[in-house]
């Protein structure tokens, strides 16, 4: 499809924001049930249900111009998804592959994240503004996933580096014989908040451009 005006564009980047979230849809589960830590799996798949009104507010936008939605190849998402599943594939302890599922997933906020951006520009320049606040809705959700994984990310490697520091530390006297049982750290809970609800923005009646 030719690009021969910003509204082009804008559906351009809505129909490659439409088949990176199928993308995500199928890929979230596969990474869920790769993951070890409980933490991480519930953030994953509570991600994929979002990811699904993330979809219906695209259907809603593309409704709201009286057009049905479209869809093109999201290359992008689909080599981050490749190296995804080129990591799951590796042999790795658990920590390491559950690191390495976080840095799967981040990388795929991070491409929404500018994705979704670059679309909620160009909605308010086109004077699409219920579309850009409902755009800044999918946004803010992507946006508070990727910190709930770098929280977790984080909470990892400290709990990494402890076990580390346990492990090289120099053996202690034990004060009694009791033995010393040595809590690893956990990743802290790290809710995807936010009601699941397609919007609360309304758009206005139909009016195609
Ligand atoms: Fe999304």
């Amino acid at each position: 499809m030719p690009l021969a005006s910003l509204k082009d564009l804008y559906f351009d980047e809505l129909a490659d924001l439409y088949d990176a979230e199928m993308q995500i849809i199928r890929t979230l589960p596969r990474l869920a049930e790769a993951a070890r830590a409980r933490e991480l799996r519930e953030a994953l798949k509570k991600h994929g249900d979002q990811s699904r009104l993330h979809l219906e507010r695209l259907d809603l936008i593309f409704t709201h111009w009286g057009e049905r939605p479209r869809s093109r190849p999201c290359v992008g998402l689909a080599g981050i998804v490749q190296e995804a599943d080129n990591r799951l594939n590796q042999e790795a302890t658990d920590d390491v592959r559950d690191a390495a599922i976080i840095g799967s997933a981040r990388r795929m906020e991070h491409y929404e994240i500018a994705a979704y951006s670059c679309a909620r520009g160009y909605a308010r320049q086109l004077n699409r503004l219920d579309e850009a606040r409902l755009l800044q809705e999918t946004l803010s959700e992507e946006g508070r996933t990727d910190h709930c994984l770098s929280d977790l990310a984080e909470a990892q490697i400290k709990a990494d580096a402890q076990s580390e520091a346990d492990l090289y530390a120099p053996p202690l006297v034990a004060a009694s014989s009791e033995p010393e049982i040595v809590s690893r750290g956990t990743a802290t809970a790290c809710a995807v908040t936010g009601d699941l609800e397609v919007s609360a923005v309304k758009l206005s009646p139909v009016i195609p451009r």
